[in-house]
């Protein structure tokens, strides 16, 4: 009995919508740590909410076979790279159209048959880095930075993710700053760290002067590259790259899963 109190409290299953994959863990809410390897599924293309939800259920179903996992009606935490507003996706810059207005918690709840909780790609990322990585203790505010495909963004304040704030978003010199200083538009233009360095100054900078944050956390794919554009980077708040790296959506979706269910209660 207590072993199965114990497992469905501090273990919980998330899942990670990306643009080009799937994947999905099981996640020691103790440690912030994967327990096993993670799964992942190529994203349907077209990624229709049908085709994504299908696969979301193929990757639960194989995690819920595993020694590890925990209780069969216990929730799973998913992120999406979109505005997530009551569980329903309010915008679609780098997804399939067809995802604005989705109700994507009663989407996911009813294909999986156990409670979902949805929320945004880049506040997942944050909740992790501040529960576990490179934002643990810091006090004041806290902004995760992913750049990739686009640029997500997660407000943190004393530990508190105030969701939704979609600094990619933010017009800078007449442009949509992540279609100018995401990882993508790095390779789209085929900049030179310099050039893509000079793009990235704007960004923080601007940033850095509206939200006076305490530090500043990149994540996403091209944090592991952080070495070629970080030193070029002159802005007074400190910033580092995430700890938790490729799985920060995993740990912080699972994590948000029981927070919600509790909160619901
Ligand atoms: C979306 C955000 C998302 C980010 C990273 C942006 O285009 O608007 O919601 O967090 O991309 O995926």
């Amino acid at each position: 009995m207590s072993k199965s109190v114990k497992k469905q409290t501090t273990v919980a299953i998330g899942i990670d919508i990306g643009g080009t994959g799937i994947k999905g863990g099981i996640v020691n809410l103790t440690t912030g740590k994967l327990i096993g390897d993670r799964v992942r599924i190529d994203t349907p293309q077209p990624a229709t909410p049908a085709a994504v939800a299908e696969v979301v259920s193929q990757i639960v179903a194989e995690l819920s076979a595993l020694d590890d996992a925990p209780a069969p009606d216990s929730p799973v935490g998913v992120t999406f790279p979109a505005i997530i507003h009551h569980g329903v996706a309010r915008s679609a810059a780098n997804v399939d159209k067809s995802w604005i207005g989705t109700d994507v918690d009663s989407l996911l709840t009813a294909r999986l048959g156990r409670p979902v909780h949805v929320m945004n790609d880049a506040d997942a990322a944050g909740l992790a880095e501040v529960r576990y990585g490179a934002g643990k203790g810091v006090d004041g505010t806290v902004l995760v930075i992913t750049l990739g495909t686009g640029i997500g963004s997660a407000l943190i304040h004393n530990g508190v993710l105030i969701p939704n704030i979609e600094l990619g978003h933010l017009e800078i010199d007449s442009a949509v700053a992540e279609s100018k200083a995401s990882a993508s538009a790095r390779e789209r233009d085929d900049l030179s760290w310099d050039e893509y360095a000079e793009r990235l100054q704007r960004f923080f900078s601007h940033v850095e002067f509206l939200m006076s944050p305490n530090l500043f956390v990149i994540g996403g794919g091209i944090s592991k590259r952080a070495d070629d554009y970080l030193p070029k980077l002159s802005i007074n708040t400190p910033i580092v790259t995430a700890s938790s790296k490729n799985n920060a959506g995993i740990v912080g979706s699972a994590l948000q899963s029981l927070i919600s269910e509790q909160l619901a209660k």
